[in-house]
């Protein structure tokens, strides 16, 4: 991005570091935008994480936040499969075995009933989203840690800590909702 857009800007900075590291995101110091998407669920402390950015961001300012959304016994199921992804190559073999060829057939199947060319979701999709569909089946297979939560949660978890929602952007079933929050500021809100 930097490269693309902002090549000579001296104030752009890219530090790496675990979103749990407490003295790492200590030393970042406050920020009117926090962007987090698709991060958190992944840390394997979900709660504290959402804590710790919360502290990332300056009074007034905003938390951009994607998180997974709860679908009950089916993100169960799905975590149990990352997990067994993850566990070693024998889990791995296991999962993509079973789910590639799934993933597969069902977009076919989904694509031929909608008379649409079923090679056109391979070959159209990194310019899409970015990464091939292989990429992204991967991706999604080996994502874990996975922890997951309803809108109100997540909602009810910052109002508690002085931020309010402004907007959301939810999902009906698997993927993230989408959370912009607004940190309380005392100076200008108690005006
Ligand atoms: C699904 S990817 C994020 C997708 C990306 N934000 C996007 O928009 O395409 C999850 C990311 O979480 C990062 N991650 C996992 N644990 C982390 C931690 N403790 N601190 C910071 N990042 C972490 C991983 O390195 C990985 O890049």
């Amino acid at each position: 991005m930097r490269e693309q857009f902002y090549r000579d800007d001296k104030d752009w900075t890219i530090v790496e570091g675990s979103v749990l590291d407490a003295q790492f995101m200590g030393s970042l110091g406050t920020f009117d935008i926090v962007y987090s998407w698709g991060v958190l669920h992944h840390t394997g402390e979900m709660w504290r994480a959402l804590d710790v950015v919360d502290l990332a961001v300056r009074p007034g300012g905003q938390l951009f936040l994607a998180i997974y959304n709860d679908q009950g016994v089916v993100s169960k199921r799905w975590r149990f499969v990352k997990r067994l992804f993850c566990s070693g190559r024998a889990g791995r073999a296991v999962v993509c075995s079973v789910f590639i060829p799934y993933f597969v057939f069902e977009g076919a199947a989904v694509d031929i009933v909608n008379w649409r060319n079923p090679l056109a979701r391979y070959t159209q999709y990194v310019s899409q989203r970015g990464m091939s569909r292989f990429h992204d089946v991967m991706d999604w297979l080996g994502g874990y840690p996975f922890e997951v939560a309803k809108p109100e949660q997540i909602i009810e978890h910052y109002l508690a800590r002085g931020c309010r929602l402004t907007r959301l952007i939810t999902t009906n079933g698997s993927g993230c909702n989408q959370f912009v929050l607004r940190k309380s500021d005392p100076d200008r809100d108690g005006r």
